[in-house]
């Protein structure tokens, strides 16, 4: 049995009061134990969160990170300074950082290949845009972004992936694919996995979605079967909202 994860990417969003007074909220509220909780601040607020969360199920999760292990690269942040405080997982791929900040699929895999091998985990965002989408590439982007990640792993580090299938068009935009949109791409990656893999790899990979999750449409979303829960973005921000979505993957 897949667990359900809910991911909280807040972006560059919450500064250190509004971090402590949303963490302070959600650590007294419960769910299902089954359903793995986390959120991703910004940087200077990693290590206040993981502070606030000490005994608290709640995982803190990392934007980003860079590939080398330190060096001179004003601004970065490395995998060794995440770890030193307990920050053992990381976001790599979001097409903001592909898009915005010219993230290549090289630095990508260097990213995630450093992340493997340090022992941290990689939640990595994958997803088409509305060109491909509407000239019916979709399915050939997403098997070619995950073809290229995938295949250079080794056996035993393609199970420290979680996959987020997020469509461009769907982040930030209000526009979110529908459960049906959304099902068939989770199946196919699932397939595709099995043919290039293993069956075992492609039945326990968790297949987040993102784009668009709000609680009024993550209910239905949650209820498909290859969906493992929810990668969010703006809901993310709101206290309520985000508490309604990970009850809505309860209902499941
Ligand atoms: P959104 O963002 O929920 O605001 O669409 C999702 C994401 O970027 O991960």
């Amino acid at each position: 049995m897949r667990k359900k994860i809910i991911i909280g990417n807040w972006k560059m969003n919450n500064d250190k009061q509004e971090t402590e007074n949303f963490l302070l909220k959600l650590k007294n509220k419960t769910w299902n134990k089954e359903i793995e909780v986390k959120v991703s601040p910004s940087f200077v607020s990693l290590e206040n969160a993981q502070k606030i969360l000490r005994n608290s199920p709640v995982e803190v999760v990392a934007q980003n990170m860079h590939y080398e292990k330190n060096g001179a690269f004003t601004g970065e942040i490395s995998c060794k300074m995440l770890k030193s405080i307990n920050v053992n997982s990381v976001i790599i791929g979001h097409s903001e950082r592909r898009t915005l900040f010219y993230e290549n699929e090289d630095i990508i895999k260097r990213k995630i290949k450093t992340a493997l091998n340090n022992e941290m985990k990689v939640i990595f965002c994958f997803g088409e845009s509305l060109e491909d989408r509407n000239k019916k590439k979709h399915i050939k982007t997403i098997t070619k972004q995950l073809d290229v990640i995938m295949s250079d792993l080794k056996t035993n580090q393609r199970n420290q992936i979680i996959l987020a299938y997020e469509p461009i068009w769907a982040i930030g935009t209000g526009l979110n694919a529908t459960p049906e949109q959304a099902q068939q791409i989770h199946k196919h990656v699932r397939e595709e996995i099995a043919t290039a893999f293993n069956k075992n790899l492609a039945n326990s990979v968790q297949i987040l979605y993102g784009g668009s999750l709000k609680p009024n449409n993550s209910e239905e979303i949650f209820s498909k079967p290859d969906i493992d829960g929810g990668l969010i973005g703006g809901a993310s921000l709101s206290f309520d909202d985000f508490y309604s979505i990970i009850r809505s993957i309860d209902k499941k």
